[in-house]
């Protein structure tokens, strides 16, 4: 098939050079002209695992492709995805929905054959039939268009691996719309080939399948990260504590790490974005559960800073503070909404001198926190630090010898936002050992 990609970031991106390696030809587009070279040489714009190989394997094979203009994109092929970013308004909880109507009304005027529009984009509930709306008058080809809703599920750090070999697929239709079913299951024949449910619904459904994935997922974080807050209270072990639940199979151990909570692109503004849209609808009480979800949230950064303060007998400022980890998750390079750089930020405004070092979001993180110093060396970072902090579990700190570390500082303290430090190991080397969550 000949298929294109609106929107080249994390899920455009992976997702264009996914489709290659399923064996359709893919032009991915992007408005972004240093992005779309960048991607025309064969490399990823973004750290993510495999997904380098793949790109510089299918632009080399001739199978993928990648440009600036609409006007090429609308006449590549009778598939588009949509898949650019519908980030939280600033200000508001609502999403910001402006870059995926302007491609929608870029792309329109220029489609003049029968075509599927598939949007993979999180949005709000109700989004579908205006985008239907907007393509339907304003495209040659008017009504020949059917639009589907094709959420993503993946996670960063495995977004090719989630994109080739996903829980589920769900595609979503207005009713009647059978053309646009068999174009997708064509498109995904190899996916679905190899076992993976296939739910077929309406539009509202395959759209509230992502926000309500998202929920869940923060939920459960926040869940676990609301026992912490019991465990320091009475002494008890959240580290445990969570093992001993993740036995019960109906509760599970997947996604309920206890630590400093969730960041990233997508939990924190999902979740603000679901509960601004249930308001809309009228719906509101529905979702109240997820304003406390955010609260617990925020509770953790605090908590992170408070604990800073007390282990500097409660005096941050003039303190030399080393932080372990920018990026909002190991293995990326992503920093929005990073827990890690919050409490950085919050620390420096207390007056403390920061130090950051992390594997591959420095780059990134220098740009949006210049006030903060950075280091690449985990292990020179830590010189002549009051404290430190591990908040991002890069696997690379956990193999740090802490007596070799030990010996960079005239006072060893650590505190392990992420509860995957060896405290035994640690406290043996000579330091002082507090976390989140634990004794
Ligand atoms: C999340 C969802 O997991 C994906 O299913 C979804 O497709 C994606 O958002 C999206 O909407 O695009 P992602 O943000 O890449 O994916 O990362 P997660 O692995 O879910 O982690 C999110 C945050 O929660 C990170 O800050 C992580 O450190 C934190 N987390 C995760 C925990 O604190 N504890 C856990 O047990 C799991």
């Amino acid at each position: 098939m000949k298929l294109t990609v609106i929107g080249c970031g994390y899920l455009g991106a992976t997702h264009a050079a996914c489709m290659a390696e399923l064996g359709h030809e893919v032009l991915g587009m992007d408005s972004d002209m240093d992005k779309v070279a960048v991607l025309n040489s064969g490399k990823a714009p973004i750290h993510e695992r495999d997904l380098d190989d793949l790109i510089a394997k299918h632009t080399a094979s001739g199978k993928l492709s990648f440009t600036a203009s609409y006007a090429e994109a609308a006449a590549f092929g009778d598939l588009h995805f949509i898949g650019v970013g519908t980030p939280q308004q600033p200000g508001e909880n609502a999403y910001d929905l402006t870059h995926l109507f302007s491609a929608v009304r870029q792309l329109a005027p220029r489609i003049k054959n029968p075509a599927v529009v598939a949007v993979k984009s999180t949005v709000p509930v109700g989004t579908a039939p205006r985008v239907r709306d907007l393509l339907h008058e304003f495209a040659p080809a008017g009504d020949a268009i059917e639009v589907a809703w094709n959420p993503e599920f993946l996670r960063e750090s495995f977004a090719v691996e989630d994109t080739l070999r996903p829980d589920r697929l769900v595609f979503g239709f207005e009713s009647g719309h059978s053309w646009a079913e068999a174009v997708l299951r064509q498109c995904f024949e190899k996916i679905i080939e190899s076992g993976t449910p296939t739910i077929v619904t309406d539009w509202a459904t395959a759209e509230l399948a992502k926000a309500s994935a998202n929920a869940f997922l923060a939920t459960k974080i926040s869940f676990i990260n609301a026992i912490a807050e019991v465990c320091e209270a009475s002494g008890a072990d959240v580290g445990q504590l969570a093992d001993i639940l993740g036995h019960d199979a109906r509760i599970g151990r997947r996604g309920m790490r206890p630590g400093l909570g969730f960041g990233g692109g997508c939990l924190p503004k999902d979740i603000r974005g679901f509960m601004a849209r249930a308001g809309e609808l009228g719906a509101d009480q529905a979702l109240t559960i997820l304003r406390e979800v955010d609260a617990i949230n925020n509770r953790r950064r605090e908590r992170m800073v408070d604990l800073a303060r007390q282990q500097l007998d409660g005096n941050l400022a003039g303190k030399r503070i080393t932080i372990w980890g920018a990026a909002f998750k190991p293995n990326t390079d992503d920093i929005r909404d990073s827990p890690a750089l919050a409490v950085a930020q919050k620390l420096h405004e207390l007056g403390a001198t920061v130090t950051v070092t992390d594997p591959q979001a420095l780059d990134n993180a220098r740009k949006t926190h210049p006030e903060l110093d950075y280091v690449n060396d985990p292990i020179a970072a830590v010189q002549d630090a009051d404290l430190l902090l591990h908040l991002t579990e890069w696997p690379q700190f956990s193999h740090v010898d802490p007596a070799r570390l030990a010996a960079r500082t005239a006072t060893p303290r650590v505190i392990d936002g992420r509860g995957t430090l060896n405290q035994i190991t640690w406290r043996e080397a000579g330091w002082t050992v507090r976390a989140l969550g634990r004794p």
